[in-house]
This record gives structure tokens, sequence and C-alpha cells, in this order.
């Protein structure tokens, strides 16, 4: 299989930062896969996420997308992936179907292409009677719902995710990662960022573990697990790598 994603070598220190937010990250994501990006607080998920999306530049190194380069190539990216930030990205005071009208515009897409494209999409994550209620009467599971429909217009091949799951309940999170399945078995490739190991555990074909900054250790969960000792978990083996200490 090719990689989906490339990066190498990356280092990036915020203006302001105390220490590096990416201290020489490499990893390689593989067309097909759901991985999952796994680290505690402050490891540098959301800044691994931002650079491949472009809103942040890195210091030195460089990240691909389908050999495309994330800075200099982020129009031609733009078609190819879905990101789905670790902030709700949508306007609170509009409704769900006004927010996908704005974003299927961005992407070009006719009033028709959107509705058409949106229709199973709700149905799908259970907002189909929703649809015309405003964001900001959501609960806190809807929005995540919505926010990942709203990344999914224009049927991106590569779809990112910081924290989906993030605050919402059972159900909700049930509904979101069998939708990923599921959208995964259509051959799209999924990146995903939790804190929640058991959802990695059930979801992911591979985590890739980063820790301040730095790549930690890769694998099937159930392959590090039986790897690792004394691991009957992926929270064991977590905890093995990144130690009990809690970060700043
Ligand atoms: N805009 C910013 N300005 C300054 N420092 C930042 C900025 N964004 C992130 N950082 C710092 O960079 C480091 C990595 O942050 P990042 O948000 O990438 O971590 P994360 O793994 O996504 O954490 P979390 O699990 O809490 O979401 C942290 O030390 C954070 O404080
Ligand atoms: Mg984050």
């Amino acid at each position: 299989m090719a990689a989906a994603i490339e990066i190498t070598d990356l280092h990036k220190t915020y203006n302001g930062g105390w220490s590096p937010a990416l201290d020489g990250l490499s990893v390689q994501v593989q067309e097909g896969q759901i991985m999952g990006l796994l680290g505690p607080n402050g490891a540098g998920k959301s800044t691994t996420i931002n650079i491949l999306c472009g809103l942040v530049t890195p210091d030195k190194g460089n990240a691909k997308i389908f050999g495309k380069d994330c800075i200099a190539d982020t129009l031609a990216l733009r078609q190819m992936i879905g990101v789905v930030p670790q902030q709700i990205a949508m306007f609170s005071n509009l409704t769900a179907w006004e927010n996908f009208r704005y974003i299927g515009k961005l992407y070009g897409l006719s009033d028709k292409q959107t509705k058409d494209r949106t229709h199973d999409l709700l149905l799908r994550l259970g907002l189909d009677k929703h649809a015309d209620k405003r964001i900001n009467r959501y609960s806190g599971g809807m929005k995540r719902r919505a926010n990942i429909i709203a990344s999914l217009l224009h049927q991106p091949s590569l779809i990112i995710l910081d924290e989906p799951t993030a605050g919402v309940d059972v159900q909700s999170r049930a509904m979101i990662l069998n939708f990923l399945k599921e959208y995964n078995q259509q051959g799209k490739t999924i990146v995903y960022t939790s804190h929640l190991m058991e959802e990695a555990e059930l979801i992911c074909d591979e985590v890739v573990i980063i820790d301040e900054g730095k790549f930690v250790v890769r694998g099937a969960p159930k392959e590090l697990i039986n790897n690792t000792t004394d691991c009957k978990r992926l929270e064991d083996v977590f905890l093995h790598y990144t130690g009990h200490s809690v970060r700043d």
C-alpha cells in the first residue's frame, strides 16, 4: 500500500513556547488504514494535524499527503483531505443545513449537490430530523456529529479527526466510531486522535504514540499489547511508554 501521509523530522516551537511542540517527529500512515495518533496532553497531536492541513508551518522537516507537500500544495490538498478540528468549527447561530450549504459553496457545490451528499450522512449520523435547527441548540454529541459531516461534503480520500469523541455520551461515541469504521471500509484513510485508549483499541488498525513532540512507538494495538511486558490493554501500553506523571 502507498503512503497516505509521510511526516519527516518535523520540528516546531511556537512563539513564546517553553519547549518544542514537535521535536523531530517522523511518522508514516498507509493508505486505507485507520491510524490512531495518541499521546498525553501537549504531546503535539494537534500541532501535527495543523501542519498536515497547512495551518501551521513547521520550523524544519516536511509533511506530505499522497505525495503532495502540506505547505506548498495546500490548495491541491484541500480537495483530498477532510479535517475535523478539536474545537467545533461551525457557525453556532446558523442551522446545520445553512452551515453545510455555506461549506458546500466553498467547495464549489450547488445546493442540490450539498443536499444529496448530506442526505445520507445526516441519516447515518442521526441528525436527519435536526438539520434545520441552529447549532447552538444542539447537544455536545450532535455538534460533534455535525462537525464530522461538514468535513466530508467534498468526499475526501483522507479524513483527519482531532478528538472527535471528546465530551460525547456513550451513544454518540458508538455512532461516530461505527460511522468511521464504515467510512474506512469504503477505502478511505482515517487518522484520528483520542485520549480514550479502549476506543483506539477497538477501531484502529495501528496506533502511533507520541510524547513531547517525539515518536515513541507504533503498531497494531494487539501486537503492542502482546509485545509489552505485563500489558493487557492498550492503556497499559500507553502508561508503560509515557509514564504516570501529569503533563503541564
Ligand atoms: N498556538 C500556540 N502557541 C503556543 N504554544 C502552543 C500553541 N499551540 C500549542 N502549543 C503548545 O505546543 C505543545 C503541543 O500542543 P498540541 O496542542 O499540539 O498538543 P496535543 O497533543 O494536541 O494536546 P491535547 O491532548 O491537550 O490536545 C503544548 O506544549 C502546547 O502548550
Ligand atoms: Mg490537541
